[in-house]
């Protein structure tokens, strides 16, 4: 039987990687049950934000984000891998299930799985080099691997009407988002937690704001966080999938992280400015200069990265269910 082919450590190196995964305001909306050697990612509904996400959108794309990451951990001790989303259509909350196939590994995601834990959401001003070419066309080609389209966007009128809608998302900032945000991002028992995006993660405030930096303290005074220049026109892309549905937004989440961690491979980074997604009728706005896929899931800043601070994650000891 295939289980036995997972050894404890074996069984422990997968779901590290599976947590390193990127989450909304590091909610890490997941929790994970052995089945064998699978791994079954669910959701975890006291993890979600019902201001912000009252559909779930973001939380299935972390949580497909999550299964990606699973998928690299399998690849790294050698074993093919597949991950079968919304297995268990009486299971709403089951959201993929990881395991072993009879093909060879992808030794482009043994290569990957070395990248994951350098991933970080870079909140700084990233460095003068512009990006090369090449990288953005890997990062592209990875997205259209898992099934998406990572639509770069040039400078020119549509990088100008992203921008646009992003700030006007930023104006339309509501009390109750505010106070919903303000339990995940920076709340004031920060230094005991293993979730949420502490204090060092914000990043310095803008000088300028072009909103492209989404400054997640937006209306909050955070001690020591300064202010510093931002590139003035950073890479912008936005992250489309065909459709809407669940499994659209799963899909976009193993594309996500496979496109974030092909950039961190290259030294690419990246930050999210993601707040004209949460509101409709600004997500209709991004929409109407999609090209081919038509359903935007992410709007990423890139650039050349610098070293930046960790965000915490739980232990596996917390995130796993029964078996
Ligand atoms: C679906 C999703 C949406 C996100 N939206 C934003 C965002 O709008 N702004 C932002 O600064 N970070 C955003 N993030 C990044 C998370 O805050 C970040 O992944 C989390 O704090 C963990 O930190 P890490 O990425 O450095 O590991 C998003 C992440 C995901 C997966």
């Amino acid at each position: 039987m295939i289980s036995a082919l997972l050894t404890p450590a074996q069984r422990e190196r997968i779901l590290r990687a599976a947590t390193l995964a990127p989450s909304k305001h590091n909610t890490q909306p997941w929790w994970f049950r052995w089945d064998g050697a699978n791994l079954e990612v669910h959701l975890d509904p006291e993890r979600t934000l019902p201001v912000e996400d009252p559909d779930t959108r973001e939380a299935h794309i972390s949580c497909g984000a999550a299964a990606f990451a699973a998928r690299l951990g399998y690849a790294s001790l050698g074993f093919g891998t597949a991950a079968d989303l919304l297995p268990d259509e009486n299971a709403p909350g089951f959201l993929a299930r990881v395991r072993i196939t009879d093909a060879a590994p992808d030794p482009l995601f043994e290569t990957l799985y070395w990248s994951l834990p350098d991933r970080k959401t870079h909140r700084a001003p990233f460095l003068e080099t512009p990006i090369p070419p090449l990288f953005l066309e890997y990062m592209r080609d990875a997205a259209r691997d898992e099934g998406t389209w990572l639509r770069v966007i040039e400078r020119g009128p549509v990088y100008e009407h992203l921008l646009a809608v992003v700030r006007e998302a930023t104006e339309r900032e509501t009390d109750q988002r505010r106070e919903e945000r303000a339990k995940w991002v920076d709340p004031p028992d920060a230094v005991h937690r293993r979730d949420v995006v502490p204090a060092r993660s914000l990043g310095p405030r803008p000088e300028t704001p072009t909103g492209a930096v989404r400054d997640l303290a937006v209306g909050r005074d955070v001690s020591g966080r300064g202010t510093t220049a931002f590139e003035a026109a950073p890479a912008l892309a936005v992250l489309e999938t065909r459709g809407d549905t669940r499994t659209a937004w799963l899909t976009a989440g193993q594309a996500l992280l496979r496109v974030l961690v092909t950039g961190t491979r290259y030294g690419v980074a990246a930050s999210f400015a993601n707040q004209p997604l949460e509101i409709p009728e600004l997500r209709e706005e991004v929409a109407s200069d999609a090209k081919y896929y038509g359903t935007p899931q992410m709007v990423i800043r890139l650039g050349m990265g610098r070293d930046v601070p960790r965000t915490p994650r739980r232990p596996v000891t917390d995130v796993l269910g029964p078996e």
